[in-house]
């Protein structure tokens, strides 16, 4: 088949808007798979997936359809359907011509099919507006199809209305792609130019990558070049996903397919989303596709074994967790708390929830997992007695090294900023007093309102990453009876006056506990800990002090009193065997307990402190 009958394409949508049932009808159709029911969302691989309903992996397969008497080659490039991964995102809009602009005509247009439209349309992708779910009693595709042409200006004259699930309208789509949507350009006798659009990891053939490949061709025996990693490899097997992985001869100019190598690439971070690969020896003279990013983790949280004899088999677990997922970093941590464990970085909250549901559900009362937190930007003044600092910027990412600030007049500490990102929320008009409140609560800057349609409004915020993180989206969907939507990007830094806090037991700092937050945050935070740590904490044989402090500056204070006497004062003195019962028992109880100084700490407290109330 000639590059001028090749199509490329994906979906653009909401979350939930039908990408995945819709992919699936697309393939039946084609007869790349057969309708049984047994294929059900083939594309949406991953357990997890399903069960959040989120594609959190990008998938594509390839289709073969006659249409007018010719034989076309259709790639569907599958799109991880959630804000985390926007990198990824544009990458495989970058791979294809055009895209299915796919709206709900019962939701309506929705904060991510606006962003997700925005994307595709930076990437000038030809875009075909569906409006899907036409059988739900709700359905309204009148007012869908308003809400296209105000938000997008696409003229929605010929716009398909389908039911993915009963497959009504469905067949008008192909034909459709193939004449909107412009065939591949690409010189199949130019050298080698091939983008990476998606990996995963496979047990046998090691990383496999999904690729676009722009000019050249490429076939097994290759030896080819990776610009970001500039590391060469030998091609060992190329294909197509059809629907599963299908070898070829030769992947040429145009097509999207799969790449592996023999020896096979081990480690999935030497995938690098958006890296070009060339010829070996054509390095010069091949231009990489622009725009390599290396993806940076935004969300971070440390995780403990509540029992270090179990520290073995949940490192393997996260071991294998991390090797299918390129974008999350895995470092050692430990604590004097809670002994030794992981600190892993995520690329937004999503993708943070996710894992941390998959980590709990496997281990369950076994894992002590912190609260999610940002990363700090520090910049440090000059000659300011902070050592080989001074003069310095530094990212961190953990409380702990966030620096004393006791002692250096305000001049001289270091200038603290803060991620924050951009965000859209998308929700019916009567929430809106609610939401901007939320969005206020959040030390959010508000950028602008718009109305589209009768009934829907985005607002726009400059939000702190910290409150996203502070499940911002949950409140949101709270306050809005599940309708808000939200999208968001990276912003960059905002100065802040961060401080860090500290809960201290008996004066002891309990350093896994301890957070970077805005001061305007501390008093209320404090307080939260303080009432909440003692509620968790078993009483002690001696009067235990409980406070959150900013370096000497105690803003919190509860005490727990001592219990030896309560569990002693009733009994008789002279009831000795019993008396000795009592202390016998108490000792027991404290196995598996951890000291912060003289006090000894329950895992389940720190369990029960750490979960969300
Ligand atoms: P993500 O993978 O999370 O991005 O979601 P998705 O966009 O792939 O949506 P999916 O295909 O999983 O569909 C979401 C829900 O809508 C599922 O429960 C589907 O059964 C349902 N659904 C999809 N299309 C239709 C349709 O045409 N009509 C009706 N009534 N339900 C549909």
């Amino acid at each position: 088949i000639p590059i001028e009958r090749y199509r490329n394409f994906c979906i653009v949508a909401h979350i939930d808007h039908g990408k995945s049932t819709l992919s699936d009808r697309l393939l039946e159709l084609t007869g790349t798979i057969v309708k049984d029911g047994t294929n059900k969302q083939f594309l949406d691989k991953l357990d997890v997936e399903r069960q959040r309903g989120i594609t959190v992996k990008a998938q594509t397969c390839s289709m073969l359809y006659n249409y007018r008497g010719e034989d076309y080659l259709l790639h569907l490039v599958d799109t991880p359907g959630h804000v985390d991964f926007r990198l990824e995102v544009t990458r495989s809009y970058a791979s294809c011509g055009g895209a299915l602009l796919l709206v709900d005509a019962s939701q309506g247009v929705q904060a991510q099919t606006v962003s997700n439209f925005y994307l595709a349309f930076a990437e000038g992708l030809s875009l075909i507006p569906v409006v899907n779910k036409i059988d739900m009693p709700s359905a309204d595709p009148p007012r869908a199809l308003r809400q296209i042409e105000q938000t997008f200006e696409l003229d929605t004259a010929g716009t398909l209305l389908v039911s993915a699930k009963t497959g009504t309208g469905v067949d008008k789509i192909i034909p459709k792609v193939i004449e909107d949507i412009p065939a591949p350009t690409g010189d199949e006798n130019k050298p080698l130019r091939m983008l990476l659009v998606d990996s995963w990891y496979d047990t046998f053939k090691g990383v496999i990558l999904l690729v676009r490949i722009f000019d050249g061709t490429i076939k097994p025996g290759d030896q080819i070049y990776s610009f970001a990693t500039q590391t060469k490899y030998t091609v060992g097997e190329v294909g197509i996903q059809y629907p599963g992985p299908t070898p070829q001869t030769v992947l040429k100019a145009g097509q999207v397919g799969y790449v592996f190598f023999n020896p096979a690439m081990k480690r999935i971070q030497d995938a690098k989303i958006g890296d070009t690969f060339t010829l070996l020896g054509k390095e010069k003279i091949v231009e990489p596709y622009p725009g390599f990013e290396e993806p940076k983790p935004m969300v971070f949280v440390s995780a403990f074994p509540t029992d270090q004899s179990d520290y073995q088999k949940i490192a393997e677990h996260i071991g294998q967790l991390v090797l299918n997922d390129r974008s999350i970093t895995l470092m050692k941590d430990s604590s004097e708390a809670l002994g030794a464990g992981w600190r892993l970085g995520f690329l937004g909250s999503l993708h943070c929830s996710v894992f941390q549901d998959r980590l709990r559900q496997e281990h369950q009362s076994n894992i002590i997992i912190t609260e999610p937190s940002v990363p700090t930007k520090l910049e440090y003044p000059e000659a300011s007695g902070h050592g080989a600092l001074s003069g310095k910027t530094v990212v961190i990412s953990s409380a702990a090294d966030f620096p004393d600030q006791d002692g250096f007049t305000r001049e001289r500490r270091p200038k603290s900023f803060e991620p924050i990102v951009f965000a859209s929320v998308a929700t019916p008009k009567e929430y809106l007093g609610r939401v901007i409140e939320l969005c206020e609560v959040a030390r959010g800057e508000q950028q602008g309102i718009e109305f589209f349609g009768a009934n829907q409004v985005m607002v726009k915020y400059i939000i702190p990453l910290f409150h996203l993180v502070d499940d911002l989206f949950g409140k949101l969907k709270g306050a809005t009876k599940g309708y808000a939507t939200l999208d968001y990007e990276d912003a960059g830094w905002r100065e802040a006056d961060l401080v860090k806090m500290q809960l201290l037991v008996n004066r002891v700092p309990v350093d896994a506990i301890s957070r970077v937050i805005h001061r305007s945050l501390a008093e209320r935070l404090g307080r939260l800990w303080v009432t909440k740590f003692r509620e968790h904490l078993d009483r002690q044989m001696f009067e235990v002090v409980i406070q959150a402090a900013i370096g000497k500056k105690v803003l919190a204070r509860e005490t727990l009193k001592a219990f030896r006497k309560d569990v002693l004062q009733k009994l008789h003195a002279s009831d000795v065997g019993r008396r000795q019962k009592l202390l016998d028992k108490q000792k027991e109880g404290r196995k598996k307990l951890q000291s912060i100084g003289n006090v000894t700490i329950d895992h389940t407290s720190f369990q029960k402190f750490l979960s969300k109330s």
